[in-house]
């Protein structure tokens, strides 16, 4: 069996940089699952619903790119699909720290759970799913930094009249 990793997230929605950390990760592993975990940001902007169908638009002619969703805890949810460790995307220094917690976390909480970081591609370096949802909100464009679908699905929710 070839290897599996999980790449979790909030994907409220997916952008650009997850994508590129996707088709990076597709050069180490066979098999990547982009997992939306449910009880992740607080106040989400899209339902699980809305984000899993903007995931398989976005990876529809990815092989080896698998959605799903998860409850609860991470580490559990890798065995349960039998993986070999989960994805996760650094950007800045500003995102060491908060990762460094999770994944010395993970390892606690599992230490067969291996966490791999991959450098998100310079290009999508100041991209987050927070600062497109601010900037598509005051009626910023985001083509070009998140797939069409979602770019779609953001003037649908915040009107796409605005200036
Ligand atoms: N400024 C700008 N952006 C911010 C921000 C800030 N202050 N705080 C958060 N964000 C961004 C993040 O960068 C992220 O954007 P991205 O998806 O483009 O990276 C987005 O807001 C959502 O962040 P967050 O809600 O923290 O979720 P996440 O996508 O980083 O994923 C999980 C976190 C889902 C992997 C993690 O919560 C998890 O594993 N949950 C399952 C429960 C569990 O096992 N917990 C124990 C693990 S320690």
């Amino acid at each position: 069996m070839g290897k599996i990793a999980v790449y979790p997230g909030s994907f409220d929605p997916v952008t650009n940089g997850h994508c590129d950390l996707v088709q990076r990760g597709l050069r180490l592993f066979d098999k990547v699952i982009v997992a939306i975990a449910s009880n992740g940001t607080k106040n989400p902007l899209f339902t699980i619903e809305e984000r899993l169908e903007m995931l398989k638009e976005t990876f529809k002619e990815m092989p080896g790119v698998e959605m799903d969703c998860f409850d609860g805890l991470l580490v559990n949810y890798v065995v349960k699909r039998g993986a070999d460790a989960i994805l996760r995307g650094l950007r800045a220094v500003s995102d060491f720290e908060y990762e460094f917690q999770m994944a010395l976390m993970n390892r606690k909480l599992n230490k067969k759970v291996q966490t791999v970081f991959l450098m998100t591609g310079l290009r999508w370096i100041f991209i987050s799913s927070s600062i497109i949802k601010e900037a598509a909100q005051f009626g910023g464009d985001t083509s070009g930094m998140v797939p069409d679908i979602v770019c779609e699905k953001l003037k649908e929710k915040f009107g796409a009249s605005r200036p």
